[in-house]
């Protein structure tokens, strides 16, 4: 399998350095710390890491849509085939609320999340707002863009298209509400989706059934993927590379099978652990290694898993930051066991 680093053609996205600061109430919080990832055309990278590591406020940071108090820098290095204006972009760079990162929001990227009724207005039928989005990215012909749009339920597997498409959200059930939604963020064709927990309020066949449609989709439009979740299930069907977050920093990335068969980091170990067995509890969420995460704010320069970690070396692991090693091209590591196996530079 080709990789992150082994690779020679350029990425899709670029992201690099990325960090979100919030004032709060109790001090700066350094929500997302550092993080670099890039994003391939027809390929799924995972996000993966326990509730509050920063897997949201990263993949929303790139449309640029986290509240107005994340004070973000970095960059997100948008290279679109299809449209010169958009290569070598940095999206971080834009206004957020401006006329270019909105044009990019919904054409180029779209977004799905955990919870449909985000997406939809209480307000109108599912079938306006589907067409609206086509409207406003893809043709000004109301005709078409209703054709493309009962073309994209169809493609969803929701049946009776004519007569859902003039249906209110409420009058969907939740499955068929998230369908509804990745029809309206696919019907422009994206060349990036994200999707922030798409199927975690699901029950389990049809979020088998969502993926399977997601996977299909991807194959059928070539577009890549960024795949937030808990569910390490998932990332196994989904994805072809996983970034394993914790505490605002990936500590790992690599290829999926490495992630599975060769995890290093004692984060990924016991993220591994705590994965649900073949017949268990699917829906469980990682959250069963011992000890509670952090928070991020006023920490020390040290490796943010010390407490939690049972391999930690005292005098190392709490003294100083912890610098990522790349223990192969495809391998990636922020952690002081692997500090002498790097094949490249630390950083
Ligand atoms: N608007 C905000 N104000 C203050 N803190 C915030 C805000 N948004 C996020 N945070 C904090 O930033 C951290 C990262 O949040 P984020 O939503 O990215 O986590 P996550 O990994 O997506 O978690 P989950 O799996 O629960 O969705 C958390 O500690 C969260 O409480
Ligand atoms: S750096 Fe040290 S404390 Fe952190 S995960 Fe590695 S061994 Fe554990
Ligand atoms: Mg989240």
């Amino acid at each position: 399998m080709t990789t992150q680093a082994a690779r020679t053609e350029q990425p899709l996205l670029s992201v690099q350095d990325l960090k979100i600061r919030i004032e709060t109430d109790n001090g700066v919080m350094q929500a997302v710390d550092g993080v670099d990832f890039n994003i391939y055309k027809g390929k799924t990278l995972g996000l993966v890491g326990e509730s509050g590591c920063g897997k949201s406020l990263t993949s929303r940071s790139i449309i640029s849509i986290n509240p107005k108090e994340c004070e973000t820098t970095g960059s997100a290095v948008y290279h679109s085939e299809s449209e010169k204006a958009l290569h070598n972009l940095d999206l971080l760079s834009l206004p957020p609320t401006g006329k270019r990162i909105r044009s990019i929001r919904g054409r180029k990227i779209a977004m799905i999340f955990q919870e449909p009724m985000t997406a939809f207005s209480p307000m109108y039928t599912i079938g306006n707002q589907i067409m609206e989005a086509i409207l406003i990215h893809r043709t000004k012909d109301k005709k078409k863009a209703k054709k493309i749009a009962l073309e994209m339920l169809a493609k969803v597997g929701i049946s009776d298209q004519e007569k859902r498409f003039d249906q209110y959200p409420h009058e969907f059930s939740g499955g068929m509400r998230q369908r509804a939604m990745i029809s309206m963020a696919l019907s422009c064709n994206p060349e990036l989706l994200i999707a922030d927990e798409p199927t975690t309020a699901l029950d389990v066949t049809i979020q088998a059934q969502v993926l399977e449609l997601m996977r299909e989709l991807q194959k059928e439009l070539g577009m890549a993927i960024l795949l937030v979740t808990h569910d390490l299930g998932i990332i196994a069907k989904m994805c072809d590379e996983v970034a394993v977050m914790y505490l605002g920093k990936i500590v790992e990335q690599a290829p999926v099978k490495e992630i599975f068969y060769n995890p290093k980091h004692p984060y990924t170990k016991g993220l591994l652990k705590s994965m649900p067995r073949l017949g268990g509890n699917k829906s469980k969420r990682l959250d069963s290694i011992e000890g509670a995460v952090p928070m991020p704010i006023g920490l020390p320069p040290m490796c943010g898993f010390y407490d939690r970690c049972k391999d930690r070396i005292e005098g190392v692991c709490n003294t100083k930051a912890v610098p990522k090693t790349h223990i192969s091209d495809q391998h990636s590591v922020r952690c002081f066991l692997y500090e002498d196996q790097s094949e490249g530079e630390s950083q």
